[in-house]
């Protein structure tokens, strides 16, 4: 049986509860324009997992391919590989045109410098290194519905393993104000100045890591040979990156520290100051949230990891830790060896702190824990905290495990969210491309999309509302703002073929075919069910 809500009903639940969500005025007025009066909610249709090399949807939705890996976006750019994180920043006056920024987080060498086996060239090693970072790109939608990329706009541009990034910081990094390239960028934000925050995640497997104490510098998990040919300390990168995407310019901010960020989720306070959450995605690695001392400021602030046992955030300021000032040598030394800093002051080992979201309606902020495989954690959850009086510069919050993966929820290790314009949580399943189909993970089969609806019948149920390729992920789910047209990148299909005439995808051309990763635009009559 389906349940109806009447649109005015579900619009004023939306007003009513909203806390510290900027867009919600025109968010309401775009949906006045954009759905019929008598829209009512129905029940929302799923899928049933699938191991099939293709995107599968649920009833009412359907999907473009808007742009994949190598497509030109100008005369001299291409898009880069293995797309994660999108963000579409509309024009202020079409918020049907604007500027889509897409993070491109790792290379597969086979595909992308065709590299199998034995030395790798130094053009080969730049070819990896173009194919990181990031994609500016200028999309319009048609009258049709249809989004469309417009190929050589100005603003198209490419921030790659080469681009020179300042560090946002009075004093040096290794040596340097500035870091060569942008890598691992795997999810991120917008601030409400609207730039882009990109977050550097798996840095270590392409400068390696350095240990503190010794000074020795570890390039065995520097897998990609990149440091036969450059020498760039791995202390400059796993920051968060800001990113204009009107200019192109950027910078890295060391005041929200150095690990494998997923994400950095950003809350403007109702004085200007900022908050930004960030985990740091590794098997008992932290949560963490910086809080800044003046409006708009990511230099300015103070850096908290997160106690969850006894809900609170524990300061990372040198000058107030004395244990910090027994092991570091300065504040900068304890951001840049963020994860030995955490430890000593308490914060509290996670399950891969993936990435997080603040839910527009109750404010409580969503952490997905992807797993934790050494201590028997396959499939995850979704964690809530609660900040004391909803307030996000507090210093005391509740947590809670909001969803648990596993065989009766229907998923297995959360990863990206996004919540839609009504409040509907939508969130992405990660299960590695060796792990899926198989073992504990066979029933789950390929990875996919879910959505928790808010209200109605279904308030609360996990329905599955796609299916992704063979060995891919979804990754970077992100609304526009009238909630009509879901971006969602493609990543990593088939990255488990043995070589070219052994592919495990296709996708998505299809018959022989390289995979190539890709942004998706989907759209259709069941996100309009879903929030109208
Ligand atoms: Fe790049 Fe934690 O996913
Ligand atoms: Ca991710
Ligand atoms: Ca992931």
């Amino acid at each position: 049986m389906s349940q109806s809500i009447p649109r005015r009903t579900f619009l004023e639940f939306l007003g009513a509860g909203t806390i510290g969500f900027a867009l919600a005025p025109s968010l309401l007025s775009a949906c006045r324009e954009a759905v019929p009066n008598d829209q009512t909610i129905s029940k929302i249709l799923g899928i049933k997992p699938s191991s099939e090399d293709q995107v599968i949807l649920a009833p009412g939705l359907d999907y473009q391919v808007l742009v994949s890996w190598n497509d030109p976006i100008n005369q001299q750019d291409r898009f880069g590989f293995n797309n994660d994180y999108t963000a579409f920043i509309p024009d202020p006056d079409n918020p049907r045109a604007g500027l889509l920024w897409v993070n491109h987080e790792y290379v597969h060498p086979m595909f992308v410098s065709q590299y199998t086996e034995g030395e790798k060239t130094r053009e080969q090693v730049d070819e990896e290194m173009y194919h990181v970072g990031g994609s500016i790109v200028r999309i319009q939608q048609e009258e049709d519905g249809q989004w469309v990329l417009v190929e050589g706009a100005p603003e198209n541009r490419r921030i790659n393993g080469h681009t020179m990034l300042p560090f946002n910081w009075p004093e040096t990094i290794q040596g340097s104000t500035e870091a060569m390239g942008t890598l691992a960028n795997c999810s991120g934000g917008v601030t409400p100045w609207g730039t882009i925050l990109t977050c550097e995640e798996n840095y270590d497997q392409f400068y390696g890591e350095r240990n503190l104490e010794t000074g020795e510098w570890d390039r065995s998990m520097a897998h990609l040979g990149w440091t036969n040919f450059y020498n760039n300390p791995p202390e400059h990168y796993g920051w968060v990156v800001e990113i204009d995407p009107k200019t192109g310019k950027g910078q890295k901010h060391v005041a929200l520290g150095r690990c494998s960020h997923e994400c950095a989720t950003m809350h403007q306070l109702a004085d200007g100051r900022v908050v930004v959450y960030t985990g740091d995605d590794a098997n008992d690695e932290c949560l963490y949230k910086f809080i800044s001392s003046k409006p708009g400021s990511l230099a300015e602030g103070t850096l908290y990891v997160a106690n969850i046992e006894e809900g609170r955030w524990i300061s990372l300021n040198w000058e107030e830790q004395t244990i910090l000032q027994e092991h570091f040598q300065s504040q900068t030394e304890v951001l840049t060896y963020l994860r030995k800093a955490a430890r000593l002051v308490g914060g509290s080992q996670l399950d891969r702190p993936e990435d997080i979201e603040i839910d527009p309606i109750t404010g409580d902020v969503l952490v997905a824990l992807t797993n934790n495989k050494p201590k028997e954690n396959y499939f995850g959850s979704i964690l809530k905290l609660s900040e004391a009086k909803g307030q996000h510069d507090a210093l005391l919050f509740q947590a809670d495990t909001y969803l648990a993966g596993g065989a009766e929820t229907g998923f297995a290790c959360p990863d990206n969210m996004a919540f839609d314009p009504a409040g509907n949580l939508w969130f992405t399943s990660d299960m590695s491309g060796s792990a899926m189909n198989q073992g504990v993970y066979a029933s789950f089969k390929n990875n996919g999309l879910f959505v928790v609806p808010r209200s109605g019948e279904q308030a609360g149920e996990v329905i599955q509302m796609a299916s992704a390729p063979s060995d891919a992920e979804f990754t970077g789910p992100f609304f526009v703002a009238d909630g009509q047209t879901l971006f969602l990148s493609v990543q990593h299909p088939g990255e488990t073929s043995k070589d070219l005439r052994n592919l495990s995808s296709h996708w998505p051309l299809g018959g022989s075919e390289m995979p190539r990763p890709s942004v998706i635009a989907i759209r259709g009559a069941t996100l309009d069910t879903l929030w109208g």
